[in-house]
This record gives C-alpha cells, sequence and structure tokens, in this order.
C-alpha cells in the first residue's frame, strides 16, 4: 500500500506521537522500485512486509449480542494469517448466542484451513485463573470476569500472549465491511513497520462514518471522538503550553499494540478503554510524572495514526449510549493526575451540555484494570495454556 510519511511528529517525554497518515492507495503492487523512500511524502509498504506482520498478530474481537451476520463478516475480513481471538460476552440462556458465535466461526476456519480461538468472557476458567494470578482488578462481585468491552480485550491480549504473537489488534465486531476491515488490519501492519520502538502502537481513524438520514451522508467526525479528543488535545496543551491538534483517535476502537506496549499498560473498565491507553501513556512516558519503566522511557512510544480509505459503518446504538459513552471518555481525563483544576472545569461544563451529567455532578472515577504485567502473568499464562485446547475452534 502507499501511505503517506509522518508529516509531524510531536513528542512528550518519550512518546512520539505522530499526526495522521492518510493511506493513499490501498495497494502498491509488486514492482519493488518505486517510488524511493519517502518521495514526496508518500512511503510504500510493500506487500511482503504487511504478511510478515499479520503473521506476528493475533486479532481479537470483541462481542457481545450482535448480529451474526456482521460478526461472520468481520472475522472473513481479517487476513489469514492473523490469528482470530474472539471473546464474548453473548447471552447463553434462551438463545445460546454464543454457541452461534462459536458454531460459525468453525464453519469459516474449517473452510478457510485457519485457526482460531474462542472464550466466553464469563467461562470461570478464565476467572479462576485470573484470581489465582491475583488479577482481581479483572473480577467482578460474583468472582467472574467483569463485564465490558476492555475486560473482553484484556482477556484477548492474555491470549494472544499464550499464542506467543508479538502484535494483538482489536476489532470490533459490529462493523459492516469486510473489507473495511480487512483495511484497518493491514494499516496495523503498515504502522508497526515504521516503528523506531518496540513499544508501539496504532490507531485507526476512519476517513468518513457514513449515517443515514434521509440519503447517505458521508460524515468525517462522530460526536464523541471530536469532544474527547479536544479535551485530549487540551491536557497535552496544558502542559507543554503549545495548542496541539495532534490527537485524532481518542475514541479509536480499531487499534493495536506490540505486545510489549500491551503488556504494561493498565486498562479502563468498558468504553473509557481507548482514550485512558492515551492518558496512561502521558502520565507513564509524557515526562511530566516520575515513570515506573526507566527503560520503556529509554526506548520511547511511537503513536501512529491512520486515516483509512475505506468508510467506517456499525450498529447505531442510540442517544443514551453515545452520552455514557462521552461520560466514560473525559472522565479518564478529568481523573488524570495531569489535570489541571482549568481542565477538569472545562470537562464538566462539557458533559453537563451534552447531558450525560447533571449540574453539580462530577464525573464518577474509572474502575481500572491493572497491567497484565502488575499481576503473575506467568502463573495466568500458563493456566490459560493448560485450557488451550479448549479455546481452538478446530480440534
Ligand atoms: N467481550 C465483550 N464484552 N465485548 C463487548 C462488550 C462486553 O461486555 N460490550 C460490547 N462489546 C463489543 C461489541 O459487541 C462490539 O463488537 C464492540 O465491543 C464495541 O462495542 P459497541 O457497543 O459497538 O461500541 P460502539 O460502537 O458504540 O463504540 C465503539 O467505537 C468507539 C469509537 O467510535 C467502541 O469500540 C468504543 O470503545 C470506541 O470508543
Ligand atoms: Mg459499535
Amino acid at each position: 500500500m502507499f501511505i503517506e510519511s509522518p508529516r509531524y511528529t510531536e513528542r512528550f517525554g518519550s512518546v512520539r506521537m505522530n499526526h495522521v497518515q492518510t493511506v493513499v492507495s490501498l495497494d502498491s503492487g509488486a514492482k519493488s522500485d518505486l517510488p524511493p523512500p519517502g518521495a514526496m511524502g508518500v512511503i510504500k509498504i510493500a506487500e511482503e512486509t504487511i504478511k510478515d506482520f499479520e503473521n506476528k498478530m493475533a486479532i481479537v474481537i470483541p462481542v457481545k449480542d450482535e448480529k451474526l451476520k456482521l460478526f461472520e463478516g468481520v472475522v472473513s475480513g481479517v487476513p489469514h494469517d492473523c490469528l482470530v481471538i474472539v471473546v464474548s460476552n453473548s447471552q447463553r440462556e434462551k438463545v445460546d448466542r454464543f454457541r452461534m458465535e462459536g458454531d460459525a466461526l468453525k464453519q469459516l476456519c474449517h473452510f478457510t484451513f485457519r485457526q482460531a480461538l474462542i472464550a466466553h468472557q464469563k467461562d470461570p476458567a478464565i476467572a479462576e485463573a485470573a484470581m489465582e494470578a491475583g488479577y482481581d482488578s479483572l473480577l467482578g462481585e460474583d468472582g467472574l470476569v467483569r463485564d465490558g468491552k476492555s475486560e473482553g480485550m484484556v482477556i484477548g491480549l492474555l491470549m494472544a500472549k499464550v499464542a506467543d504473537k508479538e502484535y494483538v489488534g482489536f476489532v470490533d465486531a459490529d462493523n459492516y465491511f469486510p473489507g473495511a476491515v480487512l483495511e484497518y488490519v493491514r494499516n496495523f501492519a503498515a504502522g508497526f513497520s515504521l516503528a523506531q520502538s518496540p513499544y508501539s502502537m496504532v490507531r485507526i481513524l476512519w476517513h468518513y462514518k457514513p449515517k443515514i438520514s434521509g440519503g447517505l451522508y458521508f460524515r468525517k467526525w462522530g460526536r464523541t471522538s471530536e469532544i474527547t479528543n479536544k479535551h485530549l488535545n487540551d491536557l497535552i496543551s496544558s502542559k507543554t503550553g503549545f495548542e496541539t491538534e495532534v490527537v485524532r483517535t481518542g475514541n479509536a476502537g480499531e487499534h493495536a499494540m506490540s505486545m510489549n506496549l500491551a503488556e504494561i499498560l493498565p486498562y479502563a473498565s468498558g468504553y473509557a478503554v481507548e482514550p485512558q491507553e492515551l492518558v496512561s501513556i502521558f502520565e507513564s512516558f509524557g515526562g511530566i510524572l516520575p515513570t515506573k519503566e526507566p527503560k520503556v522511557m529509554g526506548q520511547g512510544i511511537d503513536i501512529f495514526q491512520i486515516e483509512t480509505r475505506n468508510p467506517h459503518l456499525h450498529e447505531e446504538k442510540g442517544e443514551e449510549h453515545v452520552r455514557n459513552m462521552l461520560l466514560c471518555s473525559l472522565s479518564t481525563i478529568y481523573h488524570s493526575p495531569l489535570s489541571s483544576e482549568e481542565i477538569k472545569q472545562a470537562i464538566v461544563t462539557e458533559l453537563v451540555r451534552q447531558q450525560s451529567l447533571k449540574e453539580g455532578e462530577e464525573p464518577p472515577p474509572v474502575h481500572m484494570i491493572c497491567s497484565p504485567k502488575k499481576v503473575d502473568s506467568k502463573k495466568l499464562i500458563s493456566k490459560l495454556r493448560e485450557d488451550l485446547d479448549k479455546y481452538r475452534v478446530l480440534p
């Protein structure tokens, strides 16, 4: 593929945050002589480079009661060499949706000669492994893994670790276009190929997010992301003294990390997860607060934001859902030790305006799931590995 070279990189402490890079063309052909590296600000990412990274990557698909057709489409869009890991929190009573997902996945894998893993978020064996490893922050009062997208993501990344993958990407199960999923993963690979540090992250920005209102309208910005980005940028500006618009992917559900980075980050519960990743990176490696990982600080963190060619179309889950997502997102900034009184006040005003908070209320604290590195991850991994056959869709 052809992709814009990073035009500008903002640096905070040891974080290198690249401005958005647009995919110029989805394919760059087999000829290797065009263009010279960096010519006219465009980079060619060779097909074999993409394949090389796909082979080292697991794609985690968190799913909760999505339409089966959408889920199947998403799986079919994941490049063949990636390991698919489905973490489901779908219902099991009455209609066993988890079973339906497993059957659909099995059929696809059977016909395409690929292996995949599928686990239910409420599997007692996973909760038991987490408990033994001291992973209390992942567990709810009932002793099982808590509800939430991010909780599913953490299980997925642990399984990717069990499968010895070096990269882990996340793709939502309610994407309408399999072709877009294919592109997300190729963009993950392209980003990783440009990283200098073993600690890297790639976040997807879609070209358009169409809405159906009368006709089809190709909207550029979702409401939540626009507001989250603004406040994340304000957080940075308040520390550097220079206004910035570098953050454009605060809520990127589709994103990926090197395993090295994924295992040292804490994760905010539910939908707060994506903005919290950035907030945590700024806190730990932004050079303002003391770091607990001086080694990582030395290597730096590379963050890429890649704008797709494909539009993004997913299920619409209503106004209440959007208000809640915004509340979760801005709470992560509000409760950061980096946040000043001014930043906090602006967040409260915004949340009241968006009817996510009532006058006089404060954003609720964010539940944090500690980083896998903080628990006895060796024990956790070996326990999950013992059960691995149970999670494989094909014998
Ligand atoms: N395993 C698991 N457990 N998966 C879940 C859970 C859960 O408790 N809750 C939701 N999911 C799955 C959904 O089935 C979907 O595949 C994905 O997580 C995203 O959830 P949605 O409910 O569809 O969220 P959204 O579409 O409103 O928001 C998405 O995009 C935002 C950016 O626009 C999410 O990815 C957000 O995290 C993201 O910020
Ligand atoms: Mg969705």
